[in-house]
This record gives C-alpha cells, sequence and structure tokens, in this order.
C-alpha cells in the first residue's frame, strides 16, 4: 500500500510485520543511478586520505574517460578503513568498472529499513530497582567508558537518558566529532560524545523531492529510542502518560554513546541507504567505537552487495562487535535479514510486564493491552465492527481494517468500533475511528498475529484483544441487535507470564543466504519497550497527533537489537580482549530457551517456537558473563568462509589487503566455528568440527546431547578437559539419519551442551535430512 504520510509509513515499519519488498533505487527519471563501488581493504602501507581520493578519481577516469566527468560522479570516497566510493553511473559504466582488477563488487546504493524498562529486571541485572551486586552491571561499573554506536535515525540530544552528570572526561582514544556545523543547537556531552550525519547516499536517490536537514539531530524518534536502549544514562521516574513508571536506563547506562545518522524519510521503501550507511561505518571505525548496533536491514542479500555486511565485516576486523536486528517480516519463514556470520542477529520476544486494558460487553471481560492516555466516560457504549460502519465510498476491506476515511461518521459517532489488524499501522485505525467520532476502538488481532498484543499510545480510550477473543467479540456483536460494551484505561502490572513469548513480527530462520548458518543467533525483548524519545515527533509518529512525550514505548526488532548491543557494551568493558566472536558465543552459549514458566518458549500462537524463531535462546547477561567455553572465529576463519562461498582468488585478495589466500580445498560452510550447528543438507550422514576455547577454570566437560527427531548425534570425544586457561581442544559431532524414523525435507531442532557441573555451554542443533 501507497501512504501519503512519510511519518506514517515509517511508523508502520518500525511497529508492522511488513511484506519484504525490494528497495531498488533506480527510480531517477535518468538511467543514471547511484552505485558503490567496493575495493576492499586499503593496501597495507595506506596513503592519507588525499591520495585515496586521487586514486578513486583516477580508476573512475580510467573507465568514464574524462576526468571532470569522474570527478562529478563521485559523491562519496571511502577513505579510512573501507577502500570504496559511491557515484552516479549508468549501468553500462557500472559493469565497465566490474570488471576492472582492483574491484571486489559494484552494487545499487539500495535503501534499508529500519525494524521498528523493565526489561533490565526482567533480564536479572537488577531487582526491584536495585542493581543486584553479582550482576553485570556491578562487575563492570554498568559498562564504564565503553563506546556504543548507533546507525539510526540521529539522537535527540537535550533527552534526559543523555546527560552527563557523574561521567568523566571523554575517552583519549575518541577521534569522533560532533557535526554540528548546520545546526548549532545540536550539542554533545561527555555521554553522547559524537554524532555525524551521512546523507549524501539519500540525496543521490531522492533529489529535491524530500527535504532533509544537514544535522545528526533525531526528529522522528526512533534513533534516541534505540541508542538509549543500549546506552541510556539512568533516569528517574520516566514513563509515557504514567505508564511503566520507573527509573528507564540502557544496556550500558555509563558506556559513551555515539549517533551516526544515516536514516531519513522513507522514499519509496527504503530509508537508510548504503552508500550512506558504508560511510557511517568507514567512520565509527576511524572514531574509535567498541560496539556498532544498527536497528535496520534489507531483504538477504549476497554480502559482497550489501553496505551492511561489508561495513561489519571491516568492524568486524577491528574488533568492533556489530549487532543487527532481524527484522520485522515474521511469521514469514525464512524472512531473517543481516545473516551474516559475523554480525550478531537479535530477534523480539515479550517481557513480563504488560499494560491491561479490559473491554468488558455482555456478562464478558476480555483482557487487552493499551497506552491510552484517555479513558471512557460512561460504561454504556454501542458496539460496532468496523465492517458495518463502512463509509458509502469505501470498500470493505479498507472499512475491515480501518483505513482513514473507510468510516461512515453517521454509524460510528459515539460508539466502540473493532476493527482488525493488518495493514496500516495499528495507531493510524485508532486515528480513523477517532476523525470518524467514534468513542474508542478494539483492535483485533487477525488469525496469523495471533496471540501477539502490543500495547500502542492510541490517541483514543482503545485496547489490542488477540485472535480467538476477537472472533468471540465479533460473534457477541453479530448475536445482538445493539451490543453494548466499555473499555478500561490501562494499568502497569508486571511479574506477567509466560514471558518471554515469541513476537509474531520477529523475522525467522532458516537464512536464506547460508542455511549452514543458523540465524537469528539470539532473542532479546523487543514488545512495548518504554525509552528515550525525539520530541519532534509524536508518540504514534501519525502528524496529526500534537502529544509530545519525552518517552516513548515502541515495538520491533529494532528495540530488541539495542538490548543486545548494551549486554555487548558490557562484556567489552569486562573482557576487553575477546574478540566479537568470542562475545558473541557467551551471549549465545548462556541463553536460556524455558519461559518464566519453565516451559520452552512459545510463539504467538503458543505452540513451541524453535531456533528459527529465537536461534540460541533468550539472553541471560549475568551468565554470558563467565560462559566458560567460548567458539572463536577470527577474521581469516570467515575469509575462508568467503573463500568457500565462491568468491576468488582475486577478489579475495582485493578485499583483504593482498594478504589471504583460499585454502587449496575449500572449507565446508558447516565447519564455520560458530556457536550453533545447522545441517540444511543431510543425506546419510556427516561430520562438523568445532573448537573451544576455555575462558573459565581448569575442568572437565562431558557432553550432553538433545538429538533432533529422526537422526542420531555423537560427539568425539565426548570428554573435554582442560588444564588451563586459554586452551583449545577440538571436537567433531557426526549427525546421521535413522532411516525408520527420519522425516526428510523437514526441519528438526536438538541440542548440543558442554556441561562441567556449573557451566552449560548449549548450542542448537538444527537438521534437514535429503533423500
Ligand atoms: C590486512 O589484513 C590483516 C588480516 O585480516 C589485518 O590484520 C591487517 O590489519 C590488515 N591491514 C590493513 C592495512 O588493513
Ligand atoms: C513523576 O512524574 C509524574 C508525571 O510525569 C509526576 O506527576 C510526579 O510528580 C513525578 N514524581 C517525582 C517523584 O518526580
Ligand atoms: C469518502 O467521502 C468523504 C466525504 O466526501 C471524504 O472525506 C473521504 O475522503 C472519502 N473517502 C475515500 C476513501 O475516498
Ligand atoms: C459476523 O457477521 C458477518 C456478516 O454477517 C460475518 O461475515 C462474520 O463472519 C461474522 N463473524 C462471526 C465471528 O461470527
Ligand atoms: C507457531 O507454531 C505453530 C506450530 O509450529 C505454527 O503452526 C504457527 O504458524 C506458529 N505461529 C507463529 C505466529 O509463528
Ligand atoms: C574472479 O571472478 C571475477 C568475477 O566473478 C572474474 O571476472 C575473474 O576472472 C575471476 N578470476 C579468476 C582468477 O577466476
Amino acid at each position: 500500500m501507497e501512504q501519503k504520510n512519510t511519518f506514517l509509513t515509517l511508523l508502520m515499519l518500525v511497529l508492522f510485520s511488513f511484506l519484504q519488498t525490494p528497495g531498488f533505487a533506480t527510480t531517477k527519471a535518468s538511467r543514471e543511478s547511484s552505485y558503490v563501488v567496493y575495493l576492499g581493504a586499503h593496501s597495507p602501507n595506506t596513503m592519507d586520505d588525499e591520495a585515496v581520493l586521487v586514486s578513486h578519481h583516477q580508476l573512475l577516469t580510467s573507465i568514464l574517460k574524462s576526468k571532470d566527468k569522474a570527478k562529478d560522479a563521485i559523491f562519496y570516497s571511502y577513505t579510512k578503513h573501507i577502500n570504496g566510493f559511491a557515484a552516479n553511473l549508468d549501468e553500462n559504466e557500472a559493469n565497465e568498472i566490474l570488471k576492472h582488477p582492483s574491484v571486489v563488487s559494484v552494487f545499487p546504493n539500495r535503501g534499508h529499513k529500519l525494524h521498528t524498562t523493565r526489561s533490565w529486571e526482567f533480564l536479572g541485572l537488577e531487582k526491584d530497582g536495585r542493581v543486584l551486586a553479582e550482576s553485570l552491571w556491578s562487575k563492570t561499573k554498568f559498562g564504564e567508558d565503553t563506546i556504543i554506536g548507533n546507525l539510526d535515525t540521529g539522537v535527540w540530544p537535550e533527552s534526559e537518558s543523555f546527560k552527563d552528570e557523574g561521567i568523566g572526561p571523554v575517552p583519549s582514544k575518541w577521534k569522533g566529532i560532533c557535526q554540528n556545523d548546520k545546526d548549532k543547537r545540536f550539542t554533545c556531552s561527555r555521554k553522547l560524545i559524537g554524532a555525524r550525519y551521512f546523507n549524501k547516499g539519500y540525496r543521490a536517490v531522492v533529489g529535491n523531492q524530500r527535504s532533509i536537514s544537514d544535522s545528526p539531530r533525531d526528529t522522528e524518534g526512533h534513533g534516541t529510542h534505540t541508542l538509549s536502549t543500549a546506552g541510556g544514562s539512568f533516569v528517574a521516574n520516566a514513563s509515557i502518560f504514567g505508564y511503566g513508571t520507573g527509573t528507564t536506563k540502557g544496556g550500558s547506562p555509563r558506556a559513551r554513546v555515539a549517533a551516526y545518522k544515516v536514516c531519513w524519510p522513507p522514499f519509496h521503501g527504503g530509508e537508510c541507504f548504503d552508500a550512506d550507511i558504508l560511510a557511517a561505518f568507514d567512520m565509527a571505525i576511524h572514531d574509535g567505537v567498541d560496539v556498532l548496533s544498527l536497528s535496520l536491514g534489507g531483504y538477504a542479500t549476497d554480502y559482497f552487495n550489501d553496505g551492511l555486511a561489508i561495513g561489519s565485516f571491516h568492524a568486524m576486523q577491528k574488533g568492533i562487535s556489530v549487532i543487527c536486528s532481524a527484522g520485522n517480516s515474521g511469521p514469514t519463514p525464512a524472512s531473517v535479514s543481516n545473516t551474516a556470520p559475523w554480525i550478531l542477529t537479535v530477534g523480539a520476544s515479550t517481557m513480563d510486564r504488560e499494560f491491561p486494558a479490559y473491554v468488558s460487553f455482555s456478562d464478558n471481560q476480555i483482557k487487552g493491552q493499551s497506552l491510552s492516555s484517555l479513558g471512557l466516560t460512561h460504561k454504556h457504549y454501542a458496539m460496532i465492527s468496523s465492517i458495518e460502519a463502512k463509509a458509502a465510498n469505501s470498500s470493505a476491506h479498507d472499512a475491515q481494517l480501518c483505513y482513514l476515511n473507510s468510516l461512515d461518521p453517521d454509524k460510528v459517532k459515539g460508539k466502540i468500533v473493532v476493527c482488525l489488524r493488518g495493514i496500516n499501522a495499528r495507531v493510524e485505525k485508532g486515528e480513523a475511528v477517532h476523525l470518524a467520532g467514534g468513542a474508542g476502538m478494539v483492535l483485533a488481532n487477525d488469525k496469523s498475529t495471533g496471540d501477539e498484543i502490543i500495547a500502542d499510545a492510541h490517541v483514543l480510550p482503545a485496547t489490542h484483544i488477540s485472535y480467538s477473543d476477537g472472533v468471540y467479540l465479533f460473534t457477541y456483536l453479530n448475536s445482538t441487535k445493539s451490543p453494548l460494551g466499555y473499555i478500561t484505561l490501562p494499568k502497569t502490572k508486571i511479574d506477567t507470564s509466560p514471558a518471554p513469548v515469541m513476537a509474531a513480527f520477529s523475522s525467522q530462520g532458516p537464512n536464506s543466504i547460508n542455511p549452514e548458518i543458523l540465524k537469528p543467533d539470539i532473542t532479546a525483548p523487543g514488545v512495548s519497550i518504554l525509552a528515550a524519545y525525539s520530541t519532534a515527533s509524536s508518540p504514534t509518529g501519525l502528524s496529526f497527533d500534537a502529544r509530545r512525550t519525552p518517552f516513548n514505548v515502541e515495538s520491533g526488532t529494532s528495540m530488541s537489537c539495542p538490548h543486545i548491543s548494551g549486554v555487548v557494551g558490557l562484556l567489552t568493558t569486562l573482557h576487553p580482549t575477546w574478540s566479537p566472536a568470542m562475545i558473541k558465543s557467551a551471549i549465545m552459549t548462556t541463553a536460556r530457551i524455558r519461559d518464566n514458566k519453565e516451559k520452552v518458549i512459545k510463539n504467538s500462537s503458543m505452540y513451541d517456537a524453535t531456533p528459527f524463531n529465537y536461534g540460541a535462546g533468550h539472553v541471560m547477561p549475568n551468565h554470558a558473563m563467565d560462559p566458560g567455553l567460548v567458539y572463536d572465529i577470527t577474521p581469516s576463519d570467515y575469509l575462508d568462509f568467503l573463500c568457500a562461498l565462491g568468491y576468488n582468488s582475486t577478489r579475495m585478495r582485493a578485499f583483504n589487503n593482498e594478504s589471504h589466500s583460499c585454502p587449496l580445498k575449500p572449507m565446508e560452510l558447516e565447519n564455520l566455528n560458530y556457536p550453533s550447528i545447522s545441517i540444511p543438507n543431510l543425506f546419510g550422514s556427516k561430520t562438523v568440527t568445532r573448537t573451544v576455547t576455555n575462558v573459565g577454570p581448569p575442568g572437565k566437560y562431558i557432553a550432553v546431547v538433545y538429538a533432533p527427531r529422526g537422526v542420531s548425534v555423537t560427539v568425539k570425544p565426548a570428554v573435554l578437559e582442560f588444564e588451563k586457561f586459554g586452551e583449545l581442544k577440538k571436537f567433531k559431532v557426526t549427525i546421521k539419519v535413522i532411516q525408520e524414523e527420519v522425516q526428510y525435507d523437514a526441519y528438526v531442532f536438538g541440542r548440543l551442551i558442554w556441561s562441567d557441573g556449573m557451566h552449560h555451554v548449549r548450542s542448537p542443533l538444527v537438521v534437514k535430512a535429503k533423500y
């Protein structure tokens, strides 16, 4: 559906499951469009910025046969860590460049989408507002001095979450800047230590069709929300309309944060463009960040044609952890994005807090959730199904989903309207009812969203109910001539169960690029998350909503991703020498697959969820401090992995400053030393190898296997004895089809656990047998 209002579209993307539509940005009138030309790493005897610039101009001049034309065409030169440039070219020129020996890849400047606190107590870092003595927070002084960067819509610097009270001087290694050349009112601090904006790639695609400002200021809210979730300071008495009141803070409350604004108002389905994303990665690596958080992504694609995969690869090589959202395209299978193995990919689930608002009718009370700031004034409102309230010039489909202007004011006036969830933004449905003169709204799930209920800051009294409750309510509406009902004002309720439950919108595996790498990697809270917000925008993101709140509740894998970024920040403080792969391993192998009722985590239809929903499970920050063993992966291992994917030596040499040569016999993709094991094509039997590093005391680990249905699993050796810290041990896992039990072409799931009695190092096993 084409949206007119840009904020509205944005909100839809953040808060909603959406279909995967390619965001190729070839919408300019001429044949010319913008491309990224990727040249790999800078050569070891790296030249200065100016010399790199000249080399880019020379390369393009050799293709375009004109110095001036080449100069005009290039709008970014990546000169720091990533070698390459972005330029306006036509298709033939782009194809010509690809033939040049020093070019790794050339790809369109594609648009990515944003994937749009109590949560820390739920994660065990505090109890009743007090920090637990043995928690990861106490052990790391709240992530002191780790630097977390965020590629997003920028930041609202005035937010209390970025005040620098009690925080020491800016770390001396920091080389970033506060880019307020065109916006003097934007200031940084000892907390928000840097901010930059990147919009040349956006402008190359959009031209003058949208006016945007040259400032890192967040006028939208998304970037402020995600950055404060990862590293916001303590702010007492934060709430939205008095709901969810408490002290809000990020995962690493003492970390320093930096904002890289790469996302702008949506244009033809894209809002954060590859050319800008790469420029931001290049600068962030140069500036000295320790952790990079990206709550955005496009559809999964070949790694060398994806700015996010390339940028994160260079960051990883410099020891920077990159954490990305899995996407909001669930529950569709194979919808997960950001699938490169060097990225930590995060799904979204609920926590044990609800905002119950009941709808009562006849003798029934149905529990829904809401963050409406308004209540109803009496207890007997006429109720109507939105389809019955269809405007004469609208369709039943539009009315059922409560599109703006689809409802007849004469039929709606003063009533509670029951709308169906789907397609347009949930809060927009409320606005449609409100504009038509309705008194309240009940938002009922469709079948695909099942029991997933999201509390939104609706503009009128409203509540959101499950699919089965919706069917019940519609039956009541059908059963009587004049249905009457009432919606209660929301309350804040904690310690609810079961929790976590997977969000239906959370994108799912298998990994469509490399099914040998399980994705997502992990899940974290991403439903109804309270965090700082931009007061340039309304809590619903709708332009006609005049309300302003310094904090807002949002949902999406955009919100779960920075939870993990915060935890990674803490682990980086605690273990400064660990590689990104070791930190990721610690987070994955200590995750839990059980909820707070000790049952397997459910999906939103209340069936058992699988590793395709939650990866290794739900994050357990305190356990991640001390994982016992880790699965490490070096940059050179990843390069061998890329060789095995078929990138030939020529490309690999360019990619990695000429120092890496592919092994003669390509590695098997399943043998990348990943903390999970995925075998998408099991013919008879297969053996994979792994190596674990002891990061705990000496000890004897025993393998425990929960074999997937229809296969047998043997681990050799089945006991690993470590005599000292840092020791490496190799083992083999053989998975074999059991002829009489196996079901072909269906994924089955199990687990491998190494245990010394104290540590439980868990890895998901994912297998599909082929005939
Ligand atoms: C070249 O690659 C190696 C291996 O990945 C890396 O250690 C080194 O820092 C790189 N050199 C440059 C100049 O980027
Ligand atoms: C907390 O915030 C609420 C509403 O924003 C306000 O009414 C109340 O006075 C505040 N309480 C404290 C202790 O600051
Ligand atoms: C239907 O007509 C009303 C009143 O003329 C107008 O405001 C509304 O935009 C129309 N709706 C649609 C979907 O065209
Ligand atoms: C209610 O009635 C409408 C129209 O008559 C029908 O399409 C719908 O399926 C009914 N809903 C339920 C839950 O019975
Ligand atoms: C939950 O799992 C069941 C059983 O695998 C499946 O049929 C259903 O579609 C899943 N629901 C969601 C929302 O993922
Ligand atoms: C490597 O691949 C590129 C394009 O895929 C091709 O042009 C080149 O000839 C290949 N080089 C070798 C040595 O195979």
